[in-house]
């Protein structure tokens, strides 16, 4: 049930030294391909690594913090430097953004925990992907089995972020 995902969630920065099947990570990718972008122009890139050596190479290349290279995959999501929407924010960063929690969530759903990631050198993964010059890396996440089980982290009350008229 997707209330229970939500709230046993967390961010894991400690994974099992086991990889992620396949099958599990094409249910990842399958549910960034699902998610609904603006106009439904689709237009990101899934950026995957999920073999050993090239997971500690991007997190070193990509300057992440030291739990990062222990991670069973690590999921980045660019999108096209494309115009802004009527609203004036760019809708490739919100298309990634829903796009990276639906694969937060499915990844919760299947066992496997997550830690997105703002701290990184979005120059590096571009290049790491050879991505063309008009993509901008918005995301990366670490994804892998948990190997810790944090407490949830405080949260504002409803009443502190509320404003209803
Ligand atoms: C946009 C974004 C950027 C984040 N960047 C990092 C990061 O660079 N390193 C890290 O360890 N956690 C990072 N986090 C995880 C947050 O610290 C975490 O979500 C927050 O403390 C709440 O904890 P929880 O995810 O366990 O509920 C990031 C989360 C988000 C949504």
């Amino acid at each position: 049930m997707i209330e229970k995902l939500i709230k046993n969630r967390r961010s894991i920065r400690k994974y099992q030294d086991k990889k992620i099947p396949s099958d599990i990570l094409d249910q990842l990718i399958e549910s960034a391909r699902l998610a609904p972008t603006a106009s439904n122009q689709q237009d990101l890139k899934l950026l995957v690594v999920d073999e050993p050596e090239k997971v500690q190479a991007l997190a070193n290349s990509a300057d992440t913090q030291a739990f990062v290279q222990t991670a069973g995959a690590i999921i980045g999501i660019a999108c096209h430097n494309d115009r802004p929407m009527k609203c004036g924010i760019s809708k490739g960063i919100v298309d990634a953004s829903i796009a990276m929690s639906f694969m937060v969530l499915q990844a919760e759903e299947l066992g496997i925990g997550s830690c997105w990631l703002g701290s990184f050198d979005a120059d590096a993964v571009s290049k790491y992907f050879e991505l063309p010059d008009d993509h901008t890396v918005v995301c990366i996440t670490a994804f892998g089995y948990a190997d810790e089980a944090p407490n949830a982290k405080p949260r504002k009350s409803t009443e502190e972020l509320l404003i209803k008229k």
